[in-house]
């Protein structure tokens, strides 16, 4: 319909084209201004008219039709109002149950290297937002078309495991590790670095125990191969809370083998260069520090292994892109990568590779239970969560079905949505009790809408409507929900180019709100069928779109509540 207008505009205004049309087009902000109301203020120029006059002008040249049943002028606007019968028509006969789902990216495929925590130290609070985020940016493509190669890129190499090897060997047991899991790990990680500090072998030995690992010292890829087994346990009972999975768990130790192609096609390319004994490719040029490839003593890095998982994955899964999403504070990290793979002669490297950066998590003057010391476990903040809505459950739904699945499901959708709701880049504070609210602009508060929908329906006893009769829900409330509803494809659409989840929470929001407007106006379980059908309708449609959006960003929806 917007495009219907668009057309009008431009048949009847020689002077601007329809993508400039399409920009100052706006929605009025009541319903007695019309659908849609075009502003004539930048016309003026252009004719060397008050914009009023413009306006009463353009009224009159376009003409009402069946879709757009009056043009009016009001002020310097031009109002358009649509038939709103033939617009309820339209939107129903386009929204369907798999409306949203597209094809755009039919054939291509994008890799999202997300979540990727590091082994044998905690899941932060930071790791949590990689693996919201780039979940939600998984099903995004995914309902776009794309074919998704979720990758998981462990920090399980390194250095830092011959610290832990030699602080195993001196000051732990087989029982805490098995017992404790991580924090255990992390106590004697701490402890390593505290003794280092008196005793300066330690590090030397902490060397060695990696070069055996490079070396592939059966002893020492044992014993790391345990702390990896450890650590995942604890990672895959998040994932599973999250109701998430990968396709690949494939490390920055999948890499060790592939790094060395590398840096012999970087000495090819007379890419690097030596400075102090190590290996770097010089970035002055481009205002960077250097990029490190190989260390004094011959060894790999992080950005080395980051460059062999590019190569290795262009080959593998020929990605259209290749998306990481981490702290903002690996922006350099990821810049200084990506400008290595273009130099090498790669020029898709430019559009193709992509860092999603995110803002901190911090908690509102709030204290969170945690297992040791200040360290913040994710896996703590989720519980939590669920914890607190089981109580809130307890208190003033006691009866309710399936009370446990109810709070998992809403204790982790609050997280996920409170996470989601603001620009990626921005930080998140948050307070449980904002977050928890069930009529702020949170997930519960949206849950809970798809929950009176579903409500409505158990009582009207209809599942399913064939053809309505449009004429009876062109009321404001109802026409307005529809305009969300018809939305939905073009937001999922922005999400992505955007890489941003927050335009999809938005939308849903809106949507929930919308419908709660609708809600409050129109009685469904009414003894007209006709009435009641038409009504049922829009109910299942909202209901549907509110379901997969909150899919979209990883939120399960309870049926009650
Ligand atoms: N393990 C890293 C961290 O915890 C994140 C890895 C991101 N992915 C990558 N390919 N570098 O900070």
């Amino acid at each position: 319909m917007r495009n219907k207008v668009i057309d009008l505009l431009d048949q009847t205004i020689e002077e601007l084209d329809k993508e400039k049309i399409d920009g100052i087009l706006e929605i009025p902000p009541k319903d007695d201004m019309g659908d849609f109301a075009f502003p004539c203020f930048q016309l003026a120029k252009v004719f060397r008219k008050a914009p009023n006059m413009i306006a009463t002008e353009l009224a009159e040249k376009i003409p009402a039709s069946d879709d757009v049943s009056k043009v009016e002028a009001m002020g310097p606007y031009v109002n358009f109002f649509l038939n709103k019968e033939n617009y309820v028509k339209e939107v129903l006969a386009k929204v369907n149950d798999t409306y949203g789902t597209q094809e755009i990216g039919k054939g291509k495929t994008v890799c999202i290297d997300y979540s990727s925590p590091n082994i044998a130290k905690n899941f932060h609070v930071g790791h949590l937002r990689t693996t919201i985020i780039g979940n939600s940016l998984y099903h995004i493509f995914d309902k776009l078309g794309y074919h998704v190669e979720r990758i998981n890129h462990l920090g399980d190499w390194g250095t830092q495991f011959g610290k832990l090897i030699v602080a195993y060997k001196k000051w732990g047991s087989k029982e805490a590790v098995e017992e404790k899991g991580i924090p255990e790990l992390l106590r004697i990680y701490v402890k390593f670095h505290e003794e280092a500090e008196k005793d300066d072998t330690l590090n030397d030995q902490a060397r060695e125990w990696f070069a055996k690992m490079e070396k592939g010292d059966e002893e020492a890829l044992s014993i790391w191969e345990w702390f990896k087994d450890i650590s995942m346990v604890e990672y895959k009972r998040i994932y599973k809370m999250l109701n998430m999975d990968f396709d690949h768990y494939t490390g920055e130790s999948f890499y060790r083998d592939k790094t060395a192609a590398v840096v012999e096609e970087l000495k090819e390319k007379n890419l690097l260069k030596e400075s102090e004994g190590a290996m770097i490719v010089d970035l002055d040029e481009y205002d960077m520090a250097p990029c490190l490839v190989m260390k004094k003593d011959g060894s790999s890095i992080y950005a080395t292994r980051d460059l062999a998982a590019i190569f290795y994955r262009k080959k593998e899964y020929n990605f259209d892109k290749c998306i990481y999403v981490t702290g903002l504070e690996q922006k350099l990290h990821f810049a200084q990568v990506f400008k290595v793979v273009e130099l090498m002669g790669y020029e898709w490297a430019k559009e193709n590779l992509i860092h999603v950066p995110y803002g901190l998590v911090s908690l509102e003057g709030g204290k969170l239970s945690t297992r040791s010391g200040n360290i913040v476990y994710a896996e703590d903040i989720l519980k939590e969560s669920v914890s607190k809505i089981r109580e809130i459950i307890a208190e003033k739904n006691p009866d309710l079905k399936d009370k446990e699945d109810v709070a998992q499901k809403v204790g982790i959708g609050a997280i996920i949505f409170n996470d989601l709701y603001n620009q990626r880049i921005k930080d998140v504070t948050f307070t449980w009790e904002k977050i928890h609210s069930f009529d702020g602009e949170t997930g519960p508060y949206v849950q809970y809408t798809y929950a009176r929908a579903a409500s409505v329906l158990r009582k009207t006893g209809i599942t399913e409507v064939g053809d309505i009769d449009a004429s009876l829900v062109t009321d404001e409330t109802s026409v307005a929900l529809l305009k969300e509803i018809e939305r939905f494809p073009e937001v999922i659409k922005v999400a992505a180019d955007r890489l941003e989840p927050s335009v999809v929470s938005r939308y849903v929001m809106g949507v929930a709100q919308s419908f709660n407007r609708f809600y409050h106006e129109n009685q469904c379980n009414v003894e007209d069928q006709k009435l009641k059908e038409a009504r049922v309708k829009i109910v299942i449609l909202a209901k549907q779109v509110i379901k997969d959006a909150l899919e979209l960003l990883g939120i399960q929806c309870p049926e009650q509540m």
